[in-house]
C-alpha cells in the first residue's frame, strides 16, 4: 500500500520548485492531488508527465492573491473528496527586498497578502473539510527567514514569522478534531528559478554553499522529503511545530568561526 493511496491532498503553488516536488511526491505514493497556482502554462507542463505516468492530479489555476480564487480551488477539492479533505499544503509565496524604511505600506501589503492572508484562507478552508474528513494534515510554508532576521528582507521575513506563529495557534484550535498542522522552515533551496538566478552569480553561489556544514544547498525534493513526512502518518504525533530542513545552516551562533583542524584550545589557563 502506497502511503498517500486514497488521500486527497491540495497544494499550492504546485507548478514550480518545493510545491512541484510536493506534488510529484503525493501523487506518485497513491495521493489524488489538486493543484493550484497561477502560472496556468506552467502548472500544465508540471502535470502532464503525472498524468503519462497514470498518477492522479488535477490542476486549478489559482491567484492566491484573490480570495474568490482560491474558494473555487477548494470547490475542486470537493468534486474530488466528496466535502473532505487529507492534506492541504499551503506552499505558493516569494519575497520581496527593500528596507523596512523606505518600503511603501501597499508593498508591504502585497507581500502579506501573498504569504499570509493566503495561507489563512487556505487553512480556514482546509479546515472545514478535513473536519468533515475525520482529521487531516496542514503544512504551511514559512522559512529560516521566519526564525531570525535577513536585513533588507523585512516584508519577507516578518511574514514567515506570522505562518509559522499562525500555524502553532491553529495547531492547537483543530487539534480536537484530529487536524495536525505544521510549518515547514527551509534554507536555501535550489529551485529552478533560485538556480536560474545563481548562474550569473558564481561567487553568491559559493557563497550559498560555504555559509552550509553540508556544503551545499538544498534540492526541491529534499525539502518535499520533510514536508511530505509531515503531511503523513509517519508524522502523526507531530504537531503545531517549525521543521526546519537547512542543512544545518541555522546551527550556529553567529559567533567567530576557528579552522577545526587546527584550533587548540588552551582550557583558559
Ligand atoms: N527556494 C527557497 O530557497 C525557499 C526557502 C524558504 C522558503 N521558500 C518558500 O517556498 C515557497 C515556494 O518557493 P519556491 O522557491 O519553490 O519558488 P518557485 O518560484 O520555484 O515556486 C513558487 C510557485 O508559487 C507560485 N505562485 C507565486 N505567486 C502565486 C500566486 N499569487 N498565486 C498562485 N501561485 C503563486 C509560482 O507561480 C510558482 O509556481 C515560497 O513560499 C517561498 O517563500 C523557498
Amino acid at each position: 500500500m502506497k502511503r498517500f493511496e486514497d488521500k486527497i491532498a491540495f497544494v499550492s503553488g504546485a507548478a514550480n520548485g518545493i510545491g512541484k516536488a510536493c506534488m510529484q511526491r503525493l501523487a506518485s505514493e497513491g495521493a489524488t492531488v489538486i493543484a493550484a497556482d497561477w502560472k496556468a502554462d506552467d502548472l500544465e507542463a508540471s502535470i502532464g508527465p503525472l498524468l503519462e505516468a497514470g498518477y492522479h492530479v488535477t490542476g486549478v489555476p489559482t491567484d492566491v492573491m484573490d480570495e474568490a480564487q482560491i474558494e473555487a480551488a477548494f470547490e475542486k477539492v470537493d468534486q474530488f473528496g466528496g466535502g473532505g479533505l487529507d492534506i492541504s499544503l499551503h506552499i505558493a509565496g516569494n519575497s520581496m527586498f527593500g528596507l523596512v524604511e523606505s518600503l511603501e505600506s501597499a508593498e508591504w501589503e502585497r507581500l502579506w497578502r501573498l504569504n499570509v492572508l493566503s495561507t489563512i484562507i487556505c487553512c480556514r478552508l482546509a479546515v472545514a473539510r478535513m473536519k468533515a474528513s475525520g482529521g487531516g494534515a496542514i503544512v504551511n510554508m514559512s522559512s529560516i527567514s521566519g526564525i531570525a532576521g535577513d536585513p533588507g528582507w523585512g516584508p519577507y521575513n516578518s511574514a514567515k514569522a506570522a505562518i509559522a506563529n499562525l500555524t502553532q495557534c491553529l495547531a492547537w484550535e483543530v487539534g480536537r478534531y484530529n487536524i495536525r498542522a505544521n510549518a515547514i522552515c527551509p534554507g536555501p533551496i535550489g529551485t529552478e528559478r533560485m538556480l536560474g538566478s545563481l548562474e550569473s552569480a558564481p561567487e553568491q553561489a559559493e557563497a550559498y554553499n560555504r555559509s552550509n556544514p553540508l556544503g551545499r544547498i538544498g534540492t526541491p525534493e529534499e525539502c518535499a522529503g520533510a514536508i511530505c513526512f509531515l503531511a503523513s502518518d509517519d508524522a502523526a504525533f507531530v504537531n503545531s511545530t517549525t521543521l526546519v530542513c537547512d542543512g544545518g545552516l541555522t546551527g550556529v551562533t553567529g559567533q567567530p568561526r576557528f579552522d577545526m583542524d587546527s584550533y587548540v584550545f588552551d582550557g583558559g589557563s
